[in-house]
């Protein structure tokens, strides 16, 4: 396990990417839970964040369109590489085809992280929570979209398990930030 010390405990970033702002909803809704556990906990789209110094953790969630996370979280993993690979991070997907939860559509899901997970095998993140999305009627103005049945329009987010996630990721950063705890990756298992 790598110590890492010198990482101010000062604050958490929920960053994310989002286009018809499902995702942002659900970006507030993890942070409200992670603050009841760990303090000052911010909130920003990928575009507008520049500087991590002064987070010590970094939850980051993407949509899935056409089978990809966004391209502007993408950007935000390779802009901010040096720096988030000594960040505690957490992920989490929002993916339309989990409206139902079949093996298969979960596996479709999975495919979408697997390929940022191959991209950015250094970053290890505390716990990946995959989730339904909200598909609006903008999927039927989109060529890609109606090759897809497995959309179905609606919103599907289950704030229970939404919630339930970020209180799980509060409790681990909140194990970690104790004063006497210095800041630690997790071990390579993910
Ligand atoms: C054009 C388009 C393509 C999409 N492609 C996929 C997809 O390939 N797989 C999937 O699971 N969901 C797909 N979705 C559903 C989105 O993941 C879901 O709507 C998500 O909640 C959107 O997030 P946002 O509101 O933050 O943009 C697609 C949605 C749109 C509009």
């Amino acid at each position: 396990m790598e110590v890492l010390n010198g990482i101010s405990k000062d604050a958490i970033l929920v960053t994310y990417a989002s286009r018809s702002g499902s995702t942002a909803e659900v970006a507030e809704v993890i942070a409200y839970e992670i603050g009841q556990y760990c303090g000052r906990v911010d909130v920003a789209p990928v575009q507008r964040v520049r500087d991590l110094r002064r987070y010590w953790a970094v939850i980051l969630g993407s949509p899935v369109r056409h089978a990809r996370w966004l391209p502007e979280a993408i950007a935000f993993l390779s802009a901010q590489r040096s720096t988030l690979r000594l960040r505690l991070m957490g992920v989490f997907q929002l993916c339309g085809s989990l409206c139902q939860d079949t093996p298969q559509n979960r596996q479709a899901a999975q495919q979408a992280y697997e390929e940022i997970r191959r991209t950015f095998p250094e970053f290890r993140p505390l716990e990946v929570g995959l989730f339904a999305g909200k598909v609006g009627d903008e999927i039927f103005h989109h060529p890609a979209g109606v090759g897809q049945p497995e959309l179905k329009v609606g919103d599907w987010r289950d704030w229970e398990a939404i919630r339930e996630w970020g209180r799980k990721m509060g409790k681990i950063l909140f194990g970690m930030c104790q004063p006497s705890q210095p800041v630690r990756l997790p071990p390579e298992k993910l």
